[in-house]
């Protein structure tokens, strides 16, 4: 069993995926046994971030905070998703919404109880409810699932953590026997409560009834003058209600985020953990510490990559396949034992097996190359089919062009695709010659086993085994002398 050490990703004979179910375990619940929803508050402005965006769209590994505290809370398959809003509350629903999330509004902020009171008209009276921050990205399936399990149908339970500096947090008042007994926030909180080092990260899971009867008794009368979520603890004290306290398996799961350096942090502590479990999926990564992955990364056996590197939507590298530094790939497959030197800039695009390609490439939306293609130092392809056994390994633009086989693309070739108005395509068949510098003037076909001349400008056709050559015949003028200067007057 791998170690629980993630936010989302999945290492299965060596597949790392980030939409899958997480880590350590299967956090799927008994949907039989425990009835539960969700409700997640999402409508803080987030001032400190000092941004358009709404605090929970910031993003984490390219989604939305918002969007991973959905993932998480999605495998546990409550039966309501409730999402509290407020600030910038179109945006987010925008960007995120979804036929099984409920949308509450809270239009004034008026504290955390306040918030889930807003969810409680859309939430039923039976079973559970789980409350979840839009700005605590990284909490974990397995420990929302574990939290879940102990508040069953008649307990609240509570995710505490102890903090060498508990500062800000609410703190957790437990009695003699250590059975916790209420929350004190900081700013209402005696120095004896401040000095308690066990907090409330704020997510909790309690009975949807109950739950609903201490939100209706809230008061407003504290430090900050707000309708606390955290006072229904004393409340289920005081109703018999036993109140369970657990603990997450990492400190960086409960972290919330309220400004850009705490959501660089988060960034950070997320990408380690992809980055671990490729480790721990036999991948060789020359820095674990220097890799991003902005989606879902899928990985063979024996891939390397080296520092720098940031992949995109679905990336899949086949068995073998080696990236140097500093490769930017996005929505790409390639094919196994595949080289791909520093530097190279790939958007939408299948390679091949045993390709050798860059430094400096790049593919462009809709290339397809097969077996063995070498495409070189600035070299562009884009919505180009190219066959097994052909190079471009140096200054070319491959636009809009089928290339068949063992096609070899001479240095500074180009395909002028575009007329000013409309794309045409080139037709290069198996075993052609491209001389140097070359221009393609599509739409255009050069036949099977052709040879371009360097310099040639194809305006028509080029016909099969034959050398087509454009440019002007040479010549060499003996006793012909440079032009002298002639001297001012
Ligand atoms: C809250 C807890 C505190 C806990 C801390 C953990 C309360 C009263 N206190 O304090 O015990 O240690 O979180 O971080 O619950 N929100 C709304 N609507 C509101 C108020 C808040 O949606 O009216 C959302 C915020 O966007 C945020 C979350 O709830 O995501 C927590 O709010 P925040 O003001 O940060 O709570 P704290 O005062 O830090
Ligand atoms: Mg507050």
């Amino acid at each position: 069993m791998p170690r629980c050490r993630n936010t989302g990703i999945q290492v299965t004979n060596a597949r790392i995926s980030p939409f899958a179910v997480p880590l350590g375990g299967t956090p799927t619940l008994d949907r039989h046994s425990l009835t539960m929803q969700i409700t997640i508050l999402a409508a803080g402005q987030g001032k400190r971030m000092n941004s358009r965006l709404p605090k929970v769209l910031q993003p984490i590994a390219g989604r939305a905070m918002l969007d991973h505290v959905l993932t998480a809370s999605r495998t546990l398959g409550p039966q309501a998703l409730c999402v509290v809003y407020g600030h910038g509350g179109e945006q987010v629903r925008a960007a995120l919404d979804a036929p099984d999330i409920v949308w509450a509004e809270q239009a004034q902020q008026l504290g955390t109880g306040h918030a889930v009171q807003q969810a409680m008209p859309r939430l039923s009276d039976e079973g559970a409810v789980l409350v979840l921050y839009g700005d605590v990205p990284l909490i974990r399936a397995q420990t929302l699932h574990d939290l879940v399990a102990a508040a069953g149908n008649s307990r609240v339970a509570l995710l505490t953590v102890n903090l060498a500096n508990p500062k800000g947090y609410g703190r957790i008042v437990r009695d003699a026997n250590a059975r916790i007994v209420s929350i004190v926030e900081e700013k209402d909180a005696s120095t004896e409560i401040r000095a308690i080092r066990e907090v409330n990260t704020g997510i909790l899971c309690a009975p949807a009834a109950l739950l609903r009867g201490w939100l209706g008794r809230l008061e407003n009368n504290n430090a900050q003058g707000e309708f606390y979520l955290t006072d229904v603890i004393a409340m289920a004290v005081a109703d018999g209600i036993e109140v369970v306290g657990q603990q997450p398996l990492h400190e960086w799961e409960v972290l919330g985020v309220n400004n850009k350096a705490q959501l660089a942090e988060l960034e950070r502590i997320h990408q380690r953990n992809q980055a671990d479990a490729l480790l721990e999926a036999g991948v060789t990564l020359l820095d674990p510490a220097r890799i991003d992955i902005r989606g879902e990364l899928v990985c063979g056996r024996d891939v390397e990559i080296d520092v720098g590197c940031v992949f995109e939507g679905r990336v899949e590298l086949g068995d073998g396949v080696k990236i140097g530094a500093h490769c930017v790939l996005k929505n790409v497959k390639i094919g196994a034992d595949t080289r791909v030197a520093p530097f190279c800039h790939f958007d939408d695009a299948e390679i091949g097996v045993a390709g050798v390609l860059g430094p400096y490439a790049r593919l462009r939306p809709g290339t397809l190359l097969a077996e063995d293609v070498h495409i070189g130092n600035f070299v562009e392809v884009k919505n180009s089919q190219i066959a097994a056994h052909s190079k471009a390994n140096h200054l070319a633009y491959v636009g809009d062009a089928t290339v068949g086989s063992r096609v070899n693309i001479g240095a500074g070739a180009i395909t002028c695709n575009y007329d000013g108005a409309n794309k045409h395509r080139t037709v290069i068949e198996d075993d052609v010659f491209i001389g140097s510098d070359t221009q393609l003037v599509a739409p255009v076909r050069v036949g099977k086993g052709a040879t371009l001349g360097a310099g040639t400008t194809l305006t028509q056709d080029a016909p099969a085994d034959s050398l087509t050559i454009s440019r002007a015949r040479q010549i060499s003028l003996s006793g012909w002398s440079r032009p002298v200067k002639q001297k001012k007057t």
